[in-house]
């Protein structure tokens, strides 16, 4: 049988995309499993998907640390504790300090609305509409120490539309997140994403390993 890979998600809200990965694992598409999520917000929706799906999840309140480092050494903990082997961040609305990013090399994933390096930041959609962008849509990325920064694995373009208003614009860039993202997980667990400098190259699958 083929090893899972084993993933950490960190979320901060209501884990549309931690379900578009759980949904894949229990589907097959994606040969992984959701190891450990963790959240900062006690109120985030990602608990109830987590309690559905019987994935082991950890509140920790970031406002009990009284820095950055002590706050992501206990996440740190946490991960390593449940052997994750790649880091997902998924709407995690905390900035990641550089010890974080250093304990998991080219192993955390960040999806970002917006077609990167276009719209980096809060309100990606708002930010494409506000200044007349007639595409925009998503990005998946590696972490590296800059804000929505690191090289890109995968984006998805989403036309925006005359009649878009923020909320209309964020859910179809959503439908496609949920799509990218899982396919880029199965992508580096395919051990097929090779990193040289800010680019990523996409390796062929195995042979023998295509359905
Ligand atoms: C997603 O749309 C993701 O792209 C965005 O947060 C949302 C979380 O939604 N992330 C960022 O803006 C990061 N800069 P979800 O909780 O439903 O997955």
């Amino acid at each position: 049988m083929t090893k899972k890979l084993r993933i950490g998600v960190l979320v901060s809200g209501s884990g549309t995309n931690l379900q578009a990965v759980i949904d894949a694992c229990q589907k097959g598409s994606l040969t992984a499993e959701v190891a450990v999520v963790i959240t900062n917000k006690a109120d985030a929706g990602a608990i109830s998907r987590c309690e559905k799906a019987h994935i082991p999840w950890q509140f920790v309140d970031h406002r009990l640390f009284h820095d950055r480092q002590n706050f992501d050494n206990k996440l740190i903990e946490i991960l390593r504790e449940a052997g994750v082997e790649l880091v997902l961040l998924a709407g995690f609305m905390r900035i990641l300090t550089a010890s974080f990013i250093d304990s998991f090399p080219r192993a955390i994933m960040n999806i970002h609305p917006a077609l990167l390096p276009a719209f980096p930041g809060l309100h990606a959609p708002r930010q494409a509409l506000d200044y007349g962008a007639r595409f925009s849509g998503c990005t998946v990325h590696f972490v590296d120490k800059g804000v929505d920064n690191g090289p890109i694995i995968l984006q998805a373009v989403v036309p925006v539309l005359e009649s878009d208003c923020e909320e209309t614009l964020q859910a179809r860039i959503q439908e496609q997140e949920h799509k990218i993202y899982p396919e880029a997980v199965q992508l580096f667990a395919e051990k097929r994403l090779t990193v040289e400098g800010r680019k990523v190259r996409i390796l062929p699958p195995a042979p023998g390993s295509e359905p």
